[in-house]
């Protein structure tokens, strides 16, 4: 299974202090030395992490392919088909939102993914979908012609966290707070099965398949039972396990340099 890491959030505590300091530039040797296969940035509307200095100089600079996501607003994809990189993903963007939720609505927005996809591949950058996994927006995705799909892993994701890790957060509707186990294992189930099914789907039409957000060190093994999924997509949970296994040394560090 492939690893693309999402550093966007290196960039995120950064801004944090609007200083240069962590740069996410940092990061592309250790991504390379680590075994990832792939760089996954976000360059946002809003910008409030990765921004066009920071994604034009990963370009340049990364050993691995960079995976640029993106919205369909033309503006970006003018920056996006002029930094090249080796691929871009749509997704579906809204400025108040923490993260992104929910799949690009190709159906809504077809005439703009149209666009966005036929400037993108003129540019010869391969064009991903991110897209919920459901069957019909995946057959008008191979429609459009596009090398690969991401499936969003989401709704799994969360579902996964209120039955075994205990987590509930604000992406949690009152509704899905009330649910019981059994209903909660039951979604559990019925999200992989849509996950399995349309993973399936687009690799049996020749398409390449993607998943990610909301994946972690608890949740993952399950994603790695759909064979036809070739390539995951982690951004969150590594960025935050890795403040914790490079503390220690980041403090010993400077008491060194204290005593
Ligand atoms: N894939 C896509 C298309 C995303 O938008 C994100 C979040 O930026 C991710 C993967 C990574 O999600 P997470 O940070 O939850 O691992």
């Amino acid at each position: 299974m492939k690893l693309g890491v999402n550093i966007d959030h290196i960039a995120v505590l950064r801004e944090a202090r609007k200083i240069n300091d962590p740069d996410p530039i940092e990061a592309l040797g250790i991504l390379k030395r680590s075994g990832a296969d792939q760089v996954t940035i976000h360059l946002r509307e809003d910008r409030r992490h990765i921004n066009d200095a920071d994604a034009e100089k990963i370009i340049k600079m990364s050993q691995l392919p960079v995976n640029l996501e993106c919205s369909t607003d033309s503006d970006i994809i003018d920056i996006v088909c002029r930094l090249k990189p080796h691929r871009a993903t749509l997704v579906p963007e809204k400025r108040e939102e923490v993260t992104t939720e929910g799949g690009l609505d190709i159906i809504t927005y077809e005439e703009r993914v149209i666009e966005a996809i036929e400037r993108l591949q003129a540019y010869e950058i391969e064009v991903s979908l991110f897209i919920d996994p459901d069957l019909e927006i995946i057959t008008r995705s191979d429609a459009l012609n596009v090398e690969w799909v991401e499936l969003h892993t989401g709704s799994f994701a969360n579902i996964y966290a209120m039955l075994y890790l205990g987590l509930a957060n604000s992406h949690h509707s009152i509704e899905e707070l009330e649910l019981s186990r059994h209903t909660l294992r039951t979604k559990l189930e019925e999200s992989l099965v849509a996950l399995k099914s349309g993973a399936d789907l687009a690799a049996s039409m020749g398409l390449k398949v993607a998943a990610g957000h909301g994946l972690n060190y608890q949740n993952v093994s399950e994603i790695l039972k759909i064979e036809a999924i070739e390539e995951l997509n982690i951004g969150q949970s590594i960025v935050a396990r890795s403040v914790f296994t490079g503390l220690e040394s980041a403090i010993k560090e400077m008491k060194a340099l204290l005593n």
